[in-house]
């Protein structure tokens, strides 16, 4: 399908062809010295802490569960209203995923209340996911685990830029999870980040990027290590080079484009607010997230089945964000998810529709994309 107005899509430029090519021509690929500078220059960006490159936002929120020890036997809370990565790192790791409802139709983040009431003696962490780069409502989470001893893992996934009351999303739990897969603010094509401030984690983390060992190859490469112990098993989550290149040059661009998106934002805002058959989550958010997403929610009598197909007819791709993860068949058939649980969840997960928005857009291209809406939306009401 040749979309006329995508869902998203990246800026790449002589930025990013000039660091691959540096890579190209240095003759080293795997994980080595442009990785530990995006790595340097990521944690520099956050404000602190360290960062860990690794070859998938997935990887990387696997990662996080098996470094803080997680595992059979241990309870996990984390939203449904998330892509299904979030949920099965849990599976991966051999916990148990629980899952707490969204504030509701303004805020589609997990809600510190629902979180609340889902704890039992088994729970060990939250898995936080910034919805679309609006910050969860950090304060109240942390509170409720720090009095009850949990860790705090923010799937940061749409949150690359998006800040908290003045620190970034990633580095405001314990540890933080980014993706870079080819929708996300910050593309490497595929590849993710682990963030902490704490020193122990990171250097578990390091482990467990590569098979556990001690070091990498670079490290031999470059005479630092002969020799090696393993003392636990680790997995090979490691990034490359050519990717650690492109998030550098990618990287600089990230506040540009963020504010680009915000700009973009604002004008479907304008332009759709009066509208009473669509509302406009987060229209009351006060903060500075990343727009990774701009998702409405229809009324309930517009059928949105139809209302996508009729942008797809004008070139404009639209998709869902989420279906619930608790409805899935592996969900239902192993934990016994069923309909009516979370109801908020379920209710935005039938309305919600997210509209194109990415920083190669122009503001002239919303403003059309809107008319096309308001066509379709006024022939799918009955
Ligand atoms: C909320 C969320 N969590 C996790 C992921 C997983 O990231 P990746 O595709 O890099 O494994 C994604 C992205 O695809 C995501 O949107």
């Amino acid at each position: 399908m040749n979309w006329k107005y995508p869902l998203s899509d990246i800026d790449l430029g002589k930025e990013e062809e000039q660091e691959v090519l540096k890579v190209l021509r240095s003759g080293w690929l795997s994980t080595g010295p442009v990785t530990e500078r995006f790595e340097n220059a990521f944690s520099g960006y956050l404000g602190g802490g360290h960062a860990i490159a690794v070859s998938s936002g997935t990887a990387a929120l696997h990662l996080a569960l098996t470094c803080l020890g997680l595992g059979e036997g241990d309870e996990v809370i984390l939203p449904s209203l998330t892509f299904i990565a979030t949920a099965n790192a849990v599976l991966y790791a051999g916990a148990k995923p629980v899952f707490a409802d969204i504030v509701g139709n303004e805020d589609l983040n997990i809600s510190s209340e629902e979180i609340e009431k889902r704890i039992t003696e088994k729970t060990k962490a939250v898995i936080v996911m910034h919805y679309g780069g609006y910050p969860c409502e950090m304060k109240a989470i942390l509170r409720i685990a720090r009095r009850r001893g949990l860790y705090v893992i923010e799937d940061a996934a749409h949150a690359p830029g998006a800040e908290y009351e003045g620190r970034k999303c990633g580095l405001v739990g314990d540890i933080g999870c980014f993706s870079f897969f080819s929708n996300k603010n910050l593309v490497t094509g595929e590849g993710g980040m682990v963030v902490t401030r704490n020193r122990t984690w990171a250097e578990g983390l390091r482990r467990l990027r590569s098979h556990g060992m001690e070091a990498l190859s670079w490290d031999k490469y470059r005479g630092r290590l002969s020799s090696y112990d393993i003392k636990g098993i680790g997995y090979n989550y490691r990034t490359t080079e050519i990717q650690s290149a492109l998030g550098l040059a990618q990287l600089k661009k990230l506040d540009r484009n963020n504010r680009k998106r915000r700009r973009l934002v604002e004008i479907y805002r304008e332009e759709l607010e009066e509208d009473s058959n669509i509302s406009i989550p987060f229209s009351k958010f006060k903060g500075n997230p990343s727009y990774h997403l701009f998702p409405i929610l229809l009324a309930p009598r517009i059928n949105r089945d139809r209302m996508m197909r009729g942008l797809k007819d004008f070139g404009i791709q639209t998709s869902v964000h989420y279906p619930p993860v608790h409805l899935f068949s592996l969900y239902r058939r192993r934990f016994g998810f069923r309909k009516g649980m979370f109801p908020k969840t379920e209710e935005v997960a039938r309305r919600e529709v997210t509209l194109p928005l990415h920083p190669r857009m122009s503001q002239e291209d919303v403003k059309r994309i809107v008319k096309k809406v308001r066509m379709v939306i006024h022939a799918c009401t009955p």
